[in-house]
This record gives C-alpha cells, sequence and structure tokens, in this order.
C-alpha cells in the first residue's frame, strides 16, 4: 500500500514533493526521471527552476522521460506536451535536449513510435516518476479499463478527460485531441519510486477509489502494488477517504 501525505495548502505540497525530486536529482549521477504534464506537477517544476537558478543545482546527468503526448497535435502548439515541457520546464534547467525523451504525437507510424518509446524507457530504470491522476483515475492517459500489464499503446481520451483539458483549449472540447501515446501501466510501475500529486476538490473521487479496491476501473489504484509510492494531497483531494 502507498503511502498518502495529505499537505494543509499547495506550498506544503509542492515543497514536500520537490525535496523528493531534488535528493533524487543529487543522489544520482546519472539520475532518470519520469515526468508528467497536466497543472498538477507545475509547483513543483517552478521550485525546481527556482532551485536550480539559485543554488545552481544541475540537471545536465539528467534524462528525462515525459509519461505521454496527445496525437496529431504539432509539436509547436502551445498544448502539446512537448512544448508544455519545454515552457514550464526545460527552456529553464540545463537537461541537455538529447536527454529528453517525449513520445511522438506525429508519428507515420503510431504503433511503430509505440514500440521505440517503450524500447528506448526500458534501456533505463527511471528513478523518480512524477504522477497526476485525472478525475476517472487514469494515470498518464490510462483510462478506466487499461490493462495493467499495458507497456506504451495508443489510448483514445474519454469524454471525461477530453471534458478536464478543455480548459487549457480555450474551454473547448472540440479542440482537444481524441487520441494519445501513453505509456502503458507496467512500464510506470516499473519506476523505483512513484510520487503522484492530486489537488481540488474534482479530485477526491478518484483519489477515494484509488485507495479503496485494487481494480482496473480505477488505474491509479494499482499503484497500491508498488514498493515505493506516496500520494501527495491537499485537504480538497483527500475528503473522501475513508468515507
Ligand atoms: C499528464 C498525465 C495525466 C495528468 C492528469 C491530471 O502527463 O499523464 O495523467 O496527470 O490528467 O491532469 P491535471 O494535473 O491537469 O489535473
Amino acid at each position: 500500500m502507498f503511502n498518502i501525505v495529505v499537505c494543509k495548502d499547495h506550498e506544503e505540497l509542492n515543497e514536500k514533493a520537490f525535496q523528493i525530486m531534488k535528493e533524487v536529482v543529487t543522489a544520482n549521477t546519472q539520475p532518470v526521471l519520469g515526468l508528467a504534464t497536466g497543472s498538477s506537477p507545475v509547483g513543483l517544476y517552478k521550485k525546481m527552476i527556482e532551485d536550480h537558478q539559485k543554488n545552481g543545482t544541475s540537471y545536465k546527468n539528467c534524462i528525462t522521460f515525459n509519461l505521454d503526448e496527445y496525437v496529431g497535435l504539432p509539436k509547436s502548439h502551445e498544448q502539446s506536451y512537448y512544448t508544455f515541457m519545454h515552457t514550464n520546464l526545460f527552456d529553464h534547467i540545463d537537461v541537455p535536449e538529447e536527454n529528453i525523451h517525449i513520445p511522438d504525437g506525429n508519428a507515420a507510424d503510431e504503433e511503430q513510435a509505440c514500440r521505440d518509446y517503450e524500447d528506448a524507457l526500458k534501456k533505463h530504470t527511471v528513478d523518480i516518476q512524477v504522477l497526476g491522476i485525472g478525475s476517472d483515475g487514469h494515470i498518464a492517459f490510462n483510462e478506466p479499463g487499461t490493462p495493467f500489464t499495458s507497456e506504451t499503446h495508443l489510448m483514445a481520451l474519454t469524454e471525461q478527460t477530453r471534458q478536464d483539458n478543455a480548459r487549457f483549449f480555450d474551454g473547448d472540447i472540440n479542440q482537444v485531441p481524441t487520441g494519445s501515446i501513453t505509456q502503458g501501466l507496467a512500464s510506470i510501475m516499473r519506476a523505483k519510486k512513484i510520487i503522484l500529486i492530486a489537488t481540488g476538490a474534482n479530485k477526491a473521487k478518484s483519489i477515494q477509489l484509488t485507495a479503496s479496491k485494487i481494480d482496473p476501473s480505477c488505474p491509479a489504484s494499482l499503484l497500491q502494488r508498488h514498493k515505493n509510492s506516496t500520494i501527495y494531497v491537499d485537504t480538497a483531494a483527500a475528503s473522501l477517504l475513508g468515507k
């Protein structure tokens, strides 16, 4: 079973997540970082940038693997995860561009792109994996029902996820891509350490399900089987725990 850490506010949550990240970055000669997009990790990334700028913590030996990417959104689109990661983290730290891995959402052969991504990932062991969670319990873009044995694959986004992410696309669900390339649940579970960040009342239900029965209907519940995973929640996201 994972640890659940309830934080009084976002500052405390981001600071705790940042301290774990910094320890991994400074303790390893070639840290492998598994990174997520969306709003949940942005506060953590801000702290990493601040620390890099103030204290010189270096990412030059880091290798990064992102969880997922929309299919069919040009890399240059401001909501592509490629652009998101550069804007919110990579452009402000010293990780070499060649060490960055993000699934190719514009590959001519999408199935091949999935296999290539999984092969690249398997050459490494992720030291720390950052996760958010969908309001439907997804981690990465593994929507409810995804097999626990899944590796990098194509995934159609649920109506719920597209609705949730419409806020990044002028509130218009029609602009939200319908597909993604995502690491699978088995890919994620290979990480040595996992931290999941969830804030806000709209995550309360999925956090409640994550902590109850292990079942593919809530993909995040699989984390209960991970040896070193911690869920950082604010009081709103924790509000249905134990109910
Ligand atoms: C993003 C990802 C997704 C998000 C989830 C929550 O790379 O893998 O699982 O973490 O959809 O998104 P936010 O943080 O925007 O609520």
